[in-house]
Parts: structure tokens; C-alpha cells; sequence
């Protein structure tokens, strides 16, 4: 029995030219390589069926009746749904005042008929891995940008803590670039960053902004932000990583912080960063409780914390890491 399932993973490709022989041969040498296609003769026929169906790429050819492909090109770049398609033109040798105009309109590949085989695929592969990467990329800025929404509708209750996660934030991209971590690590710790108060929802305003000293009852609660941050994003798949980052940010190196009282190694990498970036902005920052202290005499406390509050690794890496830049505030 013939199997007429189409694989989730094959990729569509759109072959416009007006000459059938043309497209029967690129659409041949494609299938061969587990590609889908379809075909038309022209630019007015493509955009009939881009209308139907959006394709992972489109091959054109360039000089075709009714609609050219400098016509079909832009009017696909200018739809908002077809913009990101790839495109790729279909030209002869003898064509290069073509291949100019395409150049000037932003067509970025050409393939010279008669179309090579292994040059076709090469391409196509090239292509698609590309587009892959920009989607994957915006999916990346989608995810942040809601993490950040979040992160800020916390932060503006808090009247005393105005740009804390941006400047933790920053200040633990600085740490993860001097300790050259990989781009994804980094990434996640960004994730980390911006939502590790994400538990002071719980917090009352009046607690939150009140400018005296804590009764214990409110530190008791001030102390369950990080367990109700960790709470609140448990069921986001791809924040997972980052829980133990939010969870131990108020560790200490030496066990003496919350809410575990975690010693050393037992707290995570995440966790030991942003409990020091977290302390280096609180104190270069004014409180109600005490003012912006001077940064030397901030990183001269860190010097004295480390093996105490923080990780004796990291302090030095910090403080390499914050005087590279000028200070944020
Ligand atoms: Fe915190």
C-alpha cells in the first residue's frame, strides 16, 4: 500500500518559471532530496497560490510573461506574510543587467541556469537553515520581551528599586561575558536576571515600600519571594533551567543566607552571580535605609564578602567585569 504521509520536517519549495521544462527538472532534482514542491508559470500564478499556501522558499526565474520575478520579488517582500520567505533567483549567464536590479532590490542569491544540482541543494540548504536561525532568533526577543513585561510590572510597585532589574541584568551579562560563557548559557541567565524578584508579587505595596525597618512577621514574608517566584514559573517549559537561579539568589557562600541556608557549590552558578550582582546594586544605589555608597568602597565590600556572602571565584571576576564598563549609575 502506498504510503501517503507527508513528513512533518519536508520543506516546501516554490518553483516559478515559465518554461515547464525548467521547473519539471528543478522540481525533480528537489523531490530526490526529500523536498515538497510545487510550481508555476509566472508571478501572477505564484501569487494565486502563495495566497493558499506559504512555502519554506521560492526559486524564480526572472524573465517570465504577465509578471516578471522583479515584480513577483517585490510584491512578496512587500507582503508583511511573505516577507521572510527566502528568495532565490532563477537566471541565465547572459542575464547580469538582471542580476543588478535584483541585487539593488536586496535578492541576496542567484543561480545561473542551467541549474547545477549539487549548487541548487547547497543553496537551499543554506537558505533554510538561515531562516531557521531568524525564526528561532525572534521566538528568542518574543520570549524576552514577555519575560521583561513581567518583570517590570513587579518592579513598578516598588518605588525605591527603579531600573534594579535592568541593572542586575546588565551587571550579570557583564560576569557571564568575562567567565566566556556560551551564548545559550548567557542567554538563560538573562531569564534569570530580569525575573529573579519575580516573587515579590506576594509582597504587599505597604511592606514593599515601607521605608522603616521590618517587623519579623514581614521579613518572614519579604523571605518567601524567591520559593514564590520559583512557584509562579514552574509550569513555563523553557524557564526551567533558571529556577534554581531565582530560587538561590539570597544563598550565601557560607550558608548563612535563605531560604535553604545552601553552602558553597550547593547554590548554583545563576544563583552565586546574581546574589552579587544583586548586593552590588543595592548598595551603589540610595534605599530608604542607607545612601548610594561610592563604588570603590562597594567593591571593596565585596572583596571582604568573598568566602562570606559570595563566591570567592566570582568576586574577582566581577569586579574585573563592572570597572571595564562605566558605571550605570
Ligand atoms: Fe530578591
Amino acid at each position: 500500500m502506498a504510503n501517503l504521509t507527508i513528513p512533518i520536517s519536508q520543506n516546501s519549495i516554490l518553483i516559478v518559471d515559465d518554461n515547464p521544462n525548467v521547473r519539471r527538472a528543478i522540481s525533480r532534482s528537489l523531490q530526490i532530496e526529500n523536498y515538497a514542491t510545487r510550481q508555476a508559470a509566472n508571478g501572477e500564478e505564484a501569487l494565486k497560490m502563495l495566497a493558499q499556501y506559504t512555502p519554506d522558499m521560492i526559486l524564480s526565474d526572472i524573465n517570465m510573461p504577465k509578471m516578471d520575478g522583479i515584480e513577483f520579488f517585490k510584491a512578496v517582500r512587500n507582503n508583511k506574510k511573505w516577507g521572510p520567505i527566502p528568495f532565490v533567483f532563477l537566471t541565465s549567464a547572459a542575464s547580469p543587467a538582471d542580476i543588478q536590479k535584483g541585487k539593488e532590490l536586496g535578492v541576496e542569491d542567484y543561480l545561473t541556469k542551467p541549474i547545477d544540482t549539487d549548487d541548487l541543494v547547497g543553496i537551499i540548504n543554506a537558505r533554510l537553515l538561515r531562516s531557521s536561525e531568524v525564526k528561532m532568533s525572534h521566538i528568542n526577543q518574543a520570549y524576552l520581551e514577555t519575560v521583561t513585561a513581567l518583570a517590570n510590572a513587579i518592579e513598578s510597585r516598588d518605588k525605591y528599586t527603579g531600573g534594579h532589574v535592568d541593572r542586575v541584568t546588565t551587571y550579570s551579562l557583564w560576569l557571564a561575558q568575562e567567565l566566556l560563557w556560551p551564548p545559550e548559557h548567557t542567554r538563560l541567565l538573562e531569564f534569570g536576571a530580569r525575573l529573579h524578584d519575580i516573587g515579590k508579587v506576594i509582597v504587599p505595596d505597604r511592606i514593599l515600600n515601607k521605608p522603616g525597618k521590618f517587623t519579623p512577621q514581614e521579613w518572614e514574608l519579604m523571605r518567601k519571594h524567591p520559593a514564590a517566584g520559583v512557584k509562579m514559573l514552574q509550569g513555563v517549559s523553557h524557564l526551567q533551567d533558571i529556577l534554581p537561579y531565582i530560587y538561590h539568589h539570597h544563598e550565601r557562600w557560607d550558608g548563612s543566607g535563605y531560604p535553604k541556608g545552601l553552602k558553597g557549590k550547593e547554590i548554583s552558578i545563576g544563583g552565586r552571580m546574581l546574589a552579587i550582582a544583586d548586593v552590588y546594586d543595592a548598595l551603589t544605589t540610595a534605599r530608604p535605609y542607607h545612601p548610594a555608597r561610592p563604588r570603590e568602597e562597594v567593591i571593596q565590600f565585596l572583596r571582604l564578602q568573598a568566602g562570606r556572602h559570595f563566591d570567592p571565584d566570582l568576586v574577582p571576576a566581577f569586579i574585573k567585569a563592572i570597572t571595564k564598563h562605566p558605571p550605570l549609575i
